[in-house]
C-alpha cells in the first residue's frame, strides 16, 4: 500500500505492538457543539487511517480498546450507535484489510453485541483468519475484572504446579503477570478473553442495544469531517 507521510521515521524503531484506548470522542464532539455519536464517527474515521499507517509502517500488532464492559452504562442510543459503527467500518474496510493481508482479531465477550454487529465481526474474522500481516485486535466488551481473574488463575496454576510458593507472591509479580496476560491475549491467535462470560445484569442493556440497532439500522450515521479531527486531536 502506498502512503505519503509528512514526517520522517526511523524504521528500525517502529514498535511491534501499538495499543490505543479509543477515548475523547465525546469531548471532541462537545467542543464542536455536536452529539457524542458525531465524535464516535470521527473516531472510527481516524481509526481507518491509523490501521492503514500501522500496516504500512510495519507494526505487527495494533490493539484498539473500543468498547469496555463499563460502556454499557451509556445511553442506549450511543451504545447502539457505536455497535452500528463497527458494521459500517467492516462494510467499508474489510476488502482493503484483506487485500493488505491484515488479520482481524477480537477479544472481549463480543457475543453480547447485537447480532448484526456479531455477523459483521465474524465475517471479518473468517475472511482474514489466514492473513499474516498486521494483526488488528479489537477489544470489545472487555473489562479489568476479566484481566484480574485470568492473572489470578495463572498465578494459582503456578502455585499448584510447584513453580511458585504462595509466600513468594508480591504486588510486582501480580502486576507483571497481569501485563503479560494482557499482552498474550492481544497477541494470541484467538484472544483468550473471547470465551469469557459476562455478568447477567448487562444482558438487558445488550438486548436493548440490539433492538435499538435494528430500529435504527436504516438511518446512516452522519459522516464527520474527520481528517482534520485526527490531525488536530492526536
Ligand atoms: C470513547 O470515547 C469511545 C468509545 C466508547 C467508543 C469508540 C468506538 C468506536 C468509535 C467504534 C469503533 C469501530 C471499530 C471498528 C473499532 P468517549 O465517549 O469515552 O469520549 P470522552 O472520554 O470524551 O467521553
Amino acid at each position: 500500500m502506498e502512503m505519503k507521510t509528512s514526517y520522517q521515521l526511523d524504521r528500525e524503531r517502529i514498535p511491534q505492538h501499538v495499543a490505543i484506548v479509543m477515548d475523547g470522542n465525546g469531548r471532541w464532539a462537545k467542543l464542536r457543539g455536536k452529539p457524542r455519536l458525531f465524535g464516535h464517527n470521527a473516531g472510527m474515521e481516524a481509526l481507518k487511517e491509523i490501521v492503514k499507517h500501522s500496516d504500512v509502517l510495519g507494526v505487527k500488532y495494533l490493539t484498539v480498546y473500543a468498547f469496555s464492559t463499563e460502556n454499557w452504562k451509556r445511553p442506549i442510543e450511543e451504545v447502539s450507535g457505536i455497535f452500528k459503527l463497527l458494521i459500517v467500518y467492516m462494510e467499508r474496510e474489510l476488502e482493503e484489510l484483506h487485500a493488505n493481508n491484515v488479520k482481524v482479531n477480537i477479544f472481549g465477550d463480543y457475543s453480547k453485541l447485537p447480532k448484526a454487529s456479531i455477523d459483521a465481526l465474524e465475517t471479518a474474522l473468517a475472511k482474514t483468519k489466514d492473513n499474516t500481516g498486521l494483526t488488528f485486535n479489537i477489544a470489545l466488551n472487555y473489562g479489568g475484572r476479566d484481566e484480574i481473574m485470568r492473572s489470578v488463575k495463572k498465578l494459582a496454576e503456578a502455585v499448584a504446579a510447584g513453580e511458585l510458593k504462595a509466600e513468594e507472591l508480591t504486588e510486582k509479580l501480580a502486576k507483571t503477570t497481569a501485563k503479560r496476560t494482557r499482552k498474550k491475549a492481544a497477541e494470541t491467535e484467538e484472544g483468550e478473553a473471547a470465551e469469557k462470560p459476562v455478568k447477567k445484569t448487562r444482558k438487558t442493556a445488550a438486548k436493548k442495544a440490539e433492538e435499538t440497532t435494528e430500529e435504527t439500522a436504516e438511518k446512516p450515521v452522519k459522516k464527520a469531517a474527520r481528517k482534520t479531527a485526527s490531525k488536530k486531536e492526536t
